[in-house]
């Protein structure tokens, strides 16, 4: 997809304008080569701090199948009760990318899978405008795993229940670059009160890993302003990746 696709697709239409000076744009660009992941050193382990009790003790053990198990399984906050099944993920487990959303919504709570309603079409199209696609060399995965009713944003409570989790597939993918969409994920992943607005545009550290904060796509489809924003987090991502190989 090229720029001008893109911004048909999100919504922008001739409003559009980058503001740096002109340089192709990420469809344009060379994508990198297939094997280019075996070209390069493997991403660093992630080293998180200890889990404090037995819950993230036994979570911070598990391999994907067990995570998955458990995350189905998973009573720890109030979302559990009104959920029609936990959504864990989706993508590639080795991958180089890793994008967190804030939670299920109501068709990713019906298919058991991230970011397949709306703003996972739009997703979708950022994914393709920057060469990428969802399952390859892309991992998703959400800040809670539970639909909140109503599509409410998840308490802190049930943010820091589902942590471990969250936590544990960071640990287990070594993403080279972790892409926070919205609030509820960058403060998540994060630890402090965050500002999308304040905070895009900057790499920020998470235990050693390169992070980015951008807009999410729910808020994107919303926003109008802010799609040209968005785009502008997009070139960065990439180049961001481009530079860490
Ligand atoms: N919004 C999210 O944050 N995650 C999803 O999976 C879907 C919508």
């Amino acid at each position: 997809m090229n720029r001008d696709q893109l911004l048909k697709e999100m919504g922008l239409g001739p409003v559009w304008k980058l503001r740096r000076p002109p340089q192709a744009t990420p469809a344009e660009v060379a994508p990198a080569p297939k094997d280019a992941r075996e070209m390069v050193a493997p991403a660093p382990a992630v080293v998180l701090p200890p889990p404090t009790d037995a819950r993230g003790a036994a979570i911070a053990a598990m391999g994907w199948d067990e995570l998955r198990q458990a995350v189905a399984a998973c009573t720890a906050c109030e979302l559990c009760r009104a959920r029609k099944q936990a959504v864990l993920g989706v993508g590639d487990i080795e991958a180089d990318w890793l994008f967190v959303g804030e939670g299920p919504g109501a068709e990713e709570d019906e298919r058991g899978e991230p970011f397949v309603g709306q703003a996972g079409k739009l997703l979708d199209a950022m994914l393709d405008a920057i060469d990428l696609r969802r399952g390859e060399n892309v991992y998703i995965a959400n800040a809670v795993k539970c639909r909140p009713p109503n599509n409410r944003t998840p308490e802190p409570e049930e943010t820091a229940a589902c942590w471990p989790f969250l936590a544990r597939q960071i640990e287990l993918l070594r993403p080279r670059l972790i892409v926070a969409l919205g609030k509820p994920a960058a403060q998540t992943l994060l630890r402090q009160e965050v500002k999308v607005g304040a905070a895009r545009g900057r790499l920020h550290d998470f235990n050693g890993l390169p992070l980015i904060v951008t807009y999410h796509p729910a808020y994107l489809l919303r926003n109008l302003t802010d799609k040209a924003r968005a785009w502008e987090d997009l070139c960065f991502m990439r180049e961001t990746m481009r530079d860490l190989r």
